[in-house]
């Protein structure tokens, strides 16, 4: 079965081809940042505009480099959320009014699940069938949570960021170093050459009750905004000299460590009594991040099933592979779903 998946939840373009949900024919991800840089974040209406430019040939292309034609194409499936409101709205209209006009089922996806499940998109990883029950963080620009997954079709919430998302602690604290947007990658670049023990940023605690955290255990949960604020006060204290690039690279090593502690902390917790740890969304591009896990896995004795680095960010790969796997909102159910910018990822559960 040939699933293609459309994905414009925020300010990538991407559409793909992936045979039963494990084999990723094509993968064309258009991307939006430069248009974004200028004003150091996603533009909305910019996002939506440039996905209804380029959304038609990007899915000439997945299906053209896939090799295959319309007539292979078994279904068509969409995220429907969460993310932008009007950059939903493009692609699901578009995978809508296409499944009509040449009559295939479509599946509308969770964009939080889809990043959850695309570790399984690398050849020779074990199906999510025999993985489960384990754990998942996802770490992206918006999210970043801890679910406990039961079944391919069933996970629940375990903890969630109750202020920003890792990617925004990033993305911030990159823009008060002026490192440009996004603020990931340069983070990540400078932050290998730099001593992560030169400045003792804080390692948020358990955070108070909010809502946020209904139902959540407090040691589960995440807090990045004080980290960004403490990132502030230290500039404002200890001003970087002009073209001191040791110093620059020194408090991005310390602010990026701090950011990988907390994480490491709350998905060692989540651990407790599994064996295998999923990890997925941009921020899991984190090289640091990427070490870290990979130190404790071992370590542990824990089997660790990462994202791809062609899949880390968002990509329609990771949607069409979720339905192919069987996954999603299908039929009537799909092509009646609304976008649904705020879609939680899962029912909230306890350990
Ligand atoms: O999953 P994603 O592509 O989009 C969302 O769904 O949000 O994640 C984007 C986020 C941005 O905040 C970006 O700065 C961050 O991922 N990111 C990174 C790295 N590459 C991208 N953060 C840290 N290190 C990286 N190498
Ligand atoms: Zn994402």
């Amino acid at each position: 079965m040939n699933v293609l998946g459309i994905e414009t939840s925020c300010d990538e373009t991407s559409a793909a081809v992936v045979r039963l949900g494990r084999t990723v024919l094509s993968n064309v991800v258009a991307s939006q940042i430069e248009q974004h840089r200028p004003y150091g974040g996603v533009v909305p209406e910019i996002a939506s505009r440039s996905h209804v430019r380029v959304l038609p040939g990007v899915i000439a292309e997945a299906i053209a480099r896939a090799n295959t034609t319309w007539a292979q194409i078994d279904a068509i499936a969409v995220t429907y959320g969460p993310g932008l409101a009007s950059s939903l709205l493009v692609g699901l209209s578009m995978a809508k009014g296409l499944a009509l006009a040449v009559r295939k089922p479509l599946c509308a996806v969770n964009h939080l699940q889809a990043h959850v499940y695309s570790p399984f998109l690398t050849p020779g990883t074990p199906s999510i069938e025999e993985v489960c029950p384990c754990i998942a963080l996802v770490v992206s620009g918006g999210h970043t949570c801890l679910l406990r997954v039961e079944s391919p079709d069933r996970a629940c919430l375990l903890g969630q960021t109750i202020d920003d998302a890792a990617g925004e602690a990033f993305d911030k604290g990159a823009s008060l170093l002026n490192l440009g947007y996004p603020g990931g990658p340069a983070m990540d670049r400078l932050g290998k050459i730099g001593d992560p023990a030169s400045v003792a940023f804080p390692r948020a605690r358990a955070p108070r009750a909010g809502s946020r955290m209904e139902g959540l255990a407090a040691d589960l949960c995440f807090s990045f905004s004080g980290l960004k604020t403490a990132l502030l006060y230290h500039l404002k204290a200890h001003p970087i000299p002009d073209g001191d690039a040791a110093r620059l690279a020194d408090v991005v090593a310390s602010y990026q460590e701090a950011i990988v502690d907390v994480l490491l902390d709350r998905t060692e917790k989540a651990m407790t009594g599994h064996h295998t740890l999923l990890v997925g969304g941009g921020v899991s591009l984190n090289s640091r991040l990427r070490a870290r896990l990979q130190a404790y896995a071992a370590s542990a004795g824990i089997r660790l099933l990462l994202a791809e680095a062609r899949f880390c960010g968002d990509n329609a790969a990771m949607i069409a592979g979720l339905a192919g796997n069987g996954q999603g909102l299908w039929g009537a159910d799909a092509l009646r779903v609304d976008a649904e910018p705020n879609l939680p990822v899962a029912p909230v559960g306890g350990r």
